[in-house]
């Protein structure tokens, strides 16, 4: 099921979801690129972010959401950033006409069922010495995903929630390191446990269904498109998430997972 992006609701915690992209380029090491690719772009500021740090390079930002990419567009307005529709489960990088020297996929291949084979290709297609980064929330057991599914279990709407919810999920971070070892990378990977304080001056009601609003939540919303129904399971959903994530003083902290994982293309074979 492709699920409809809102830019708006999704550029709510902007600072919160811009720190694991920075954390995860800060580890590519690349001095210069000719060619860098954003998969999963989203509505556009990251991808502007990758323009800036590479001037002299071409940046490609792929999304198969016409609202990311409107939203994106018009953050552009040097028209800095190719922007692509296209849906990456059958994307072909041999459209770009050039091996990337950096390619970049940030929260996004959760979205994707059977990425691991996708992410070995898009690494084989990179040009000697070029970068893949990666990062993934690892957060399916948490319980603002677990919570989501229990509130679904209980709606009278739960047959037709079942297949919205069932998520391409993420491999363990090994498999990610054994993929890109595998493809020719010297691989460099990790996990955090951001802790978000979200909405320190307490202006929201529930701001983590405001975040999951923007991301998880968004195919069972689709979903329920009875007014009554959806507010049925907001309330209950939303009431969950309160006891789960009191607020305290300093605000309402989400604790969030994360796989990182960055891989060099290595020049040669290696020995053995
Ligand atoms: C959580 S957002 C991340 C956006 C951006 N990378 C960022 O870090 O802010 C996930 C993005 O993946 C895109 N996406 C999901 N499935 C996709 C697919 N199969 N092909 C292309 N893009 C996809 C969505 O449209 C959305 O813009």
């Amino acid at each position: 099921m492709s699920t409809r992006w809102d830019p708006e609701q999704y550029a709510r915690f902007a600072d919160h979801r811009a720190r694991p992209f920075v954390d995860l380029l800060s580890r590519v090491g690349a001095g210069s690129a000719g060619l860098v690719v954003d998969l999963g772009c989203g509505n556009g500021p990251l991808t502007l972010s990758l323009a800036r740090r590479w001037p002299d390079a071409r940046v490609v930002g792929v999304d198969s959401s016409p609202q990311m990419l409107d939203a994106a567009r018009s953050l552009d307005r040097e028209r800095r950033v190719e922007w692509v529709e296209a849906d990456l489960a059958t994307w072909d990088s041999a459209g770009l006409g050039a091996a990337a020297d950096v390619v970049v996929t940030n929260a996004t291949l959760q979205w994707l069922p059977q990425h691991l084979p996708l992410v070995g290709r898009w690494v084989g297609a990179l040009a000697p010495g070029g970068w893949f980064a990666m990062q993934v929330p690892d957060n399916f057991g948490a319980p603002s995903h677990r919570l989501m599914r229990e509130t679904a279990a209980d709606h009278p709407a739960r047959e037709r929630l079942r297949e919205p919810l069932r998520r391409a999920g993420v491999a363990d971070i090994a498999r990610y390191m054994e993929v890109l070892d595998g493809a020719g990378c010297d691989v460099d990977a990790w996990v955090t446990e951001y802790q978000h304080v979200l909405d320190p001056l307490g202006e929201q009601e529930n701001p983590v269904l405001e975040w999951v609003r923007g991301t998880g939540l968004r195919p069972v919303l689709e979903t329920l498109t009875d007014p009554a129904e959806r507010d049925a399971f907001l309330t209950d959903y939303g009431s969950r998430l309160h006891t789960a994530y009191p607020r305290s003083a300093i605000g309402v902290v989400l604790p969030f997972r994360r796989l990182f994982a960055v891989g060099r293309r290595r020049a040669t074979r290696r020995p053995g």
